[in-house]
C-alpha cells in the first residue's frame, strides 16, 4: 500500500483536492469532475493508437534506423524527420511523450525530440490552417517562421544542458526479437557499473544505478549478455 501510494503521489494529492473541493465547495467538485470526466474520455479515445504506435516503433523498429533519422549525427535531415512528424501529428500535445520517450529509448537525440514535442504542440498543420482562419495568413506565417526559428534554438540549447543519462528510461520496455526480455532490477543494483562497462549498447549508469537501453540483441551478442548477467554481483540482471 506504502509503494502504490509512493508511486502514484501525484494520483493520491488530486484526490486529496477533490475530497477537499466536496468539503468546502461541492458546486467547484461538480464541475471539477465534469472537467476530469472529459479529458479522461479524450485520452481514452486517443492513448490506445498511440499505444499501438509506440509498441511498433519499440518492437519493430531498428535502433540503427531511429539513430541514424532522428540521433545525434542526423544533422539537418534529423532536424526536418522531426519537424515533419510533429508537424503532420494529431492528438494532444501529452500523447506526444510516449511517443517520445519511445524514440529516446532507440536513439533519438535530445535536441529532435525537443523539435517534435514543440512542433506537435504548437505549429500542427491542422491547427495552423485553424489559425489562419481566425487570425489571418499573415498573422499565422509570421508566428510560424518565429516559432520555427525558436523551436530549433530551444532544441539546440536543451541539448546542451540535458543528456540522455538524465532521462529516466525503463529498464524493460521493450521486447527482443524472440520474446525474451533484458532487465535490471533497480532494486538489487549496486552500482558497479560492470555492465555498462563491457557493453554500452545495451547498459547506461544513471543515479549510480543501470539501466537497460537498448533490447536488441544480435546472435552474436547472447554470450557476452550472458556473461555479463553472471558477472554482475548483485545478481540484478534478467534476460527472460
Ligand atoms: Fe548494477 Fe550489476 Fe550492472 S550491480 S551496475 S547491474 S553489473
Amino acid at each position: 500500500m506504502k509503494n502504490i501510494i509512493k508511486t502514484n503521489k501525484l494520483l493520491v494529492l488530486v484526490f486529496i483536492a477533490y475530497i477537499a473541493l466536496a468539503i468546502f465547495m461541492p458546486s467547484k467538485a461538480t464541475q471539477s469532475l465534469k472537467n476530469s470526466f472529459y479529458y479522461v474520455k479524450e485520452m481514452l479515445m486517443i492513448m490506445p493508437v498511440i499505444l499501438i504506435l509506440t509498441s511498433l516503433i519499440t518492437a519493430w523498429i531498428p535502433r540503427k534506423t531511429i539513430e541514424k533519422n532522428f540521433g545525434k549525427g542526423s544533422g539537418l535531415k534529423g532536424t526536418l524527420f522531426s519537424f515533419l512528424l510533429g508537424s503532420f501529428s494529431a492528438g494532444p500535445i501529452y500523447a506526444a511523450f510516449p511517443v517520445c520517450k519511445a524514440l529516446l529509448g532507440k536513439g533519438a537525440s535530445i535536441s529532435n525530440i525537443v523539435v517534435v514535442l514543440s512542433t506537435w504542440a504548437v505549429i500542427k498543420v491542422p491547427m495552423l490552417l485553424n489559425e489562419a482562419k481566425f487570425l489571418g495568413t499573415e498573422f499565422m506565417v509570421i508566428r510560424w517562421i518565429l516559432t520555427t526559428i525558436s523551436i530549433l534554438l530551444i532544441g539546440f540549447i536543451t541539448s546542451k544542458f540535458v543528456k540522455d543519462k538524465d532521462i529516466p528510461k525503463d529498464g524493460d520496455l521493450s521486447m527482443v526479437g524472440d520474446g525474451q526480455r533484458l532487465s535490471v532490477n533497480q532494486d538489487y543494483c549496486i552500482g558497479c557499473g560492470i555492465c555498462a562497462k563491457t557493453s554500452d549498447k545495451h547498459f547506461e549508469m544513471a543515479n549510480k544505478k543501470a539501466i537497460v537501453i537498448s533490447q536488441e540483441i544480435l546472435p552474436c551478442e547472447e554470450k557476452l549478455i550472458e556473461e555479463i548477467a553472471e558477472k554482475c554481483p548483485a545478481n540484478a540482471i534478467k534476460l527472460k
